[in-house]
């Protein structure tokens, strides 16, 4: 199947990552946000990276305008009607996913594909929320998408095999290298990274070293691209925290009970970059 027109729910960090990523490998994208507004935001902050990509030479000027054309922005979900893939990639939370599942299933034409971004939700659940369970499966990019070669296609048991082959073969069109797997909490990338993660917040809590060193020692002492409480503040601890508490949900491992410290930052509103402030501060940078 080929899929020329994909439709994006969610316009947090990844969602518009995506979109641009889409939108350069010469795909329609219906971008849908809760509110217009938020929507429109999403269409300024894609005009801007494209602008910055052309300031640095990495993209002509008529290139960037051709990807900008093929981006529209909606606050309805009937606009994503005549997709045929639709990414989902708002709030880990399971609940909400799924009520959105079962909506864009009555929406959607049939045998279009619906698929989540989620971190570390159960696919299948997502899948039996709708009418087509064979058409669900998980699309999984890393952050930010626009620089980052991986997705991870997660076929849950309900998944068709045309239906992972279309996933991954959207993937390789986007310019990613695509790995398959099985459909368990945190798939391959964040069931081995979040317990490092996880370990960065504790050492901090318990006073081995500072924020700033320990982000110092990972660089230098591993070649790591950025330390692991840089990393969280990317990530958004909220969704951090939701990611931990759905791995230790699913494997009851104590490496994925999230350390209290993150818990208390996120109800402080610290969320990371996001919010300004996380293990670091951005309110002036
Ligand atoms: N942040 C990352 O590094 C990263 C990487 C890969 C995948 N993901 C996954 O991508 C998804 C989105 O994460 P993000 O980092 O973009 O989050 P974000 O906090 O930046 O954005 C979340 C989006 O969800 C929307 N939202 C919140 N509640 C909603 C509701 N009830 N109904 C509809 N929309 C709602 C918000 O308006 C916002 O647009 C999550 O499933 C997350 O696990 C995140």
């Amino acid at each position: 199947m080929t899929i020329e027109r994909v439709g994006i729910l969610g316009s947090g960090i990844m969602g518009s990552g995506i979109a641009e990523v889409a939108a350069k490998a010469g795909i329609q994208v219906v971008l849908r946000s809760r509110k217009q507004d938020t929507a429109d935001a999403m269409i300024a902050s894609l005009e801007k990276s494209l602008a910055k990509r052309v300031e640095r030479g990495k993209v002509e000027q008529a290139d960037a305008d051709a990807i900008r054309g093929r981006v529209s922005a909606t606050d309805s979900l009937a606009d994503l009607a005549d997709c045929d893939l639709v990414i989902e990639s708002v709030v880990e939370d399971l609940e909400v996913k799924r009520a959105l599942f079962t909506e864009l299933d009555g929406i959607v034409k049939e045998g279009a594909i619906l698929a989540t971004n989620t971190s570390t939700l159960p696919v299948v659940e997502m899948a039996v929320a709708t009418n087509r369970p064979d058409k669900v499966c998980g699309i999984h990019f890393f952050n930010p998408a626009p620089a980052m070669s991986l997705v991870e296609v997660i076929a849950p048991l309900t998944a068709s095999d045309e239906t992972v082959a279309a996933a991954k073969a959207f993937a390789e069109a986007c310019g990613k290298n695509p790995v398959e797997v099985k459909d368990r909490a945190g798939f391959i990338v964040n069931a081995l990274l979040f317990p490092y993660l996880n370990n960065a917040v504790r050492m901090l809590e318990n006073g081995t070293a500072s924020a700033e060193d320990i982000d110092t020692a990972m660089k230098g002492g591993c070649n790591f691209p950025m330390g692991p409480l840089a990393l969280l503040d990317l990530v958004g601890l909220d969704t951090s925290l939701a990611i931990l508490d759905a791995l230790y949900e699913e494997f009851k491992d104590p490496n994925y009970a999230a350390v209290p410290a993150l818990r208390r930052m996120v109800a402080a509103g610290q969320l990371g970059r996001k919010s300004g402030r996380g293990f670091y501060d951005y309110s002036k940078k």
